[in-house]
């Protein structure tokens, strides 16, 4: 098991690059199953990208990958059955299953894996593809899905999910007539994929709006693509330099509406913020400050990507903060690791965090549960006295593209033992 071995107390100075958007990528490989030839720049090297190339490659897609450039040729596509174990391995392996209901009118798939942040059903999905004119089938591990025809319709989503929302906009792009998602989600990552989906030369619009619309097409066409930077790990490099009293220049950062409810929250941490074109300096010349009181929510709220991350930065604030997570049942499992280190975090259930800050923390070892999770013990580390083992690397490294690298460029005394 791959781990990271930090020294801390390091102030974090200097300049990085943000990388391609996972959360984006993840979405816009799996829509290319529906298109031809897809050129698709900017992507992230990590592991759960690869995960969605052995995806394609198993549907019969020809896959080229330089760690940045995914070339796609779906043409050759020959299967609509997923694989399991990549679907077991990765929760947005599900998303897939809309561009096979679309290309083939039908796919089997199995129940996604992924992160353990509790229950994470796939009901709203499902839903929308009936609402497609799709017949499901489930029995406890497989799910078949058919459609003599598919036809565009009013779907209203009980809640404004990612998944969902990109599933039904991919399948939507070859239904016959119009689809309109009524509560979709708002995600800056929803309207990249309506980016690419576009340049497919599919019809979509109302993307980062609450409805969106999708009007059928008979067939799309070669494309190519860049992907947005990564918010949440731009937000994570911005935690590294606030957490440890540094000042870096972050770059390609994108819109600044993107990250603005992270970066609000920089502010009220009480770091000085300057966004440039493109770039966002932050620099923490004194101790952060407790928050008072935070909620996790869907965009333009603040995400719960980022809570885990915030948590570290909080449990050496000065002041008390309670975060409330609204999305997910038990995104928790950093909450331990963290005490293991000296934070101060009473539960009292698996959505309520109340943090009072503590002077400072104290290396030890500890395991990464999942990505968000694994990305804040990697903060905590940078911060406390001494020596911080963080084990379970692999979930960090789903998500962020050898980090050790990045935050070694900005002083960072960090090595990675795989
Ligand atoms: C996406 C992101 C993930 C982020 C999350 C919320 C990707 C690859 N992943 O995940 O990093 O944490 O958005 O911003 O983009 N739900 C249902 N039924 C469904 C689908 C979802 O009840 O059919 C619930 C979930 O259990 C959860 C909430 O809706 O409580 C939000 O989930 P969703 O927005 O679907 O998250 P993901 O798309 O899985």
């Amino acid at each position: 098991m791959a781990e990271y071995i930090i020294t801390g107390g390091r102030r974090l100075l200097g300049e990085v690059a943000t990388p391609g958007s996972k959360n984006a990528a993840l979405p816009i490989l799996a829509a290319a199953v529906i298109g031809r030839r897809s050129i698709i720049h900017n992507c992230p090297d990590i592991s759960d990208i690869r995960c969605a190339i052995d995806i394609l490659r198993h549907l019969g897609c020809k896959v080229f990958y330089d760690g940045n450039t995914v070339v796609i040729d779906a043409r050759s596509i020959i299967t609509h059955d997923l694989p399991r174990h990549q679907m077991e391995k990765m929760r947005s392996s599900i998303i897939f299953a809309g561009g096979l209901l679309a290309r083939f009118r039908k796919f089997s798939a199995y129940q996604p894996g992924g992160c353990h942040l509790g229950a994470r059903p796939i009901d709203l999905h499902l839903q929308g593809f009936k609402k497609l004119g799709a017949t499901i089938d489930i029995d406890d591990e497989k799910i078949v899905a058919k459609a003599n025809e598919l036809a565009g319709g009013k779907i209203h989503l009980a809640n404004p999910s990612v998944g969902a929302t990109q599933n039904i906009m991919i399948a939507a792009a070859l239904a016959d007539g119009v689809t309109i998602i009524e509560n979709a989600a708002k995600e800056p990552e929803i309207v990249d994929l309506q980016g690419f989906m576009i340049a497919m030369g599919a019809k979509v619009s109302g993307a980062g709006s609450s409805t969106i619309t999708i009007e059928g097409v008979h067939e799309l066409r070669d494309a190519e693509y860049t992907i947005m930077p990564d918010r949440i790990v731009a937000g994570t490099y911005l935690a590294a330099a606030a957490i440890t009293g540094g000042a870096i220049r972050l770059k390609n950062t994108g819109a600044h509406y993107n990250m603005r409810p992270i970066v609000e929250k920089f502010i009220d941490l009480g770091t000085f913020v300057t966004l440039e074109d493109n770039a966002i300096c932050l620099s923490a010349p004194h101790r952060l400050h407790g928050l008072g009181y935070i909620t996790t929510s869907p965009h333009p709220g603040f995400p719960t990507d980022m809570q885990p991350q915030l948590m570290a930065m909080l449990a050496i604030a000065h002041g008390n903060t309670t975060i409330e997570e609204t999305l997910f049942e038990s995104r928790d499992k950093h909450v331990p690791e963290l005490a293991k280190m000296g934070a101060k975090i009473a539960s009292p259930d698996s959505r309520f965090f109340h943090i009072q800050g503590a002077p400072s923390l104290h290396g030890t070892t500890v395991e990464a549960m999942d990505l968000r999770g694994g990305a804040a013990l990697v903060l905590a580390g940078l911060a406390a006295h001494g020596q911080t083992i963080v084990k379970n690397a692999c979930y960090v490294e789903r998500g962020y593209a050898a980090i050790q690298n990045d935050l070694q460029a900005l002083g960072a005394n960090i090595t990675y033992i795989s």
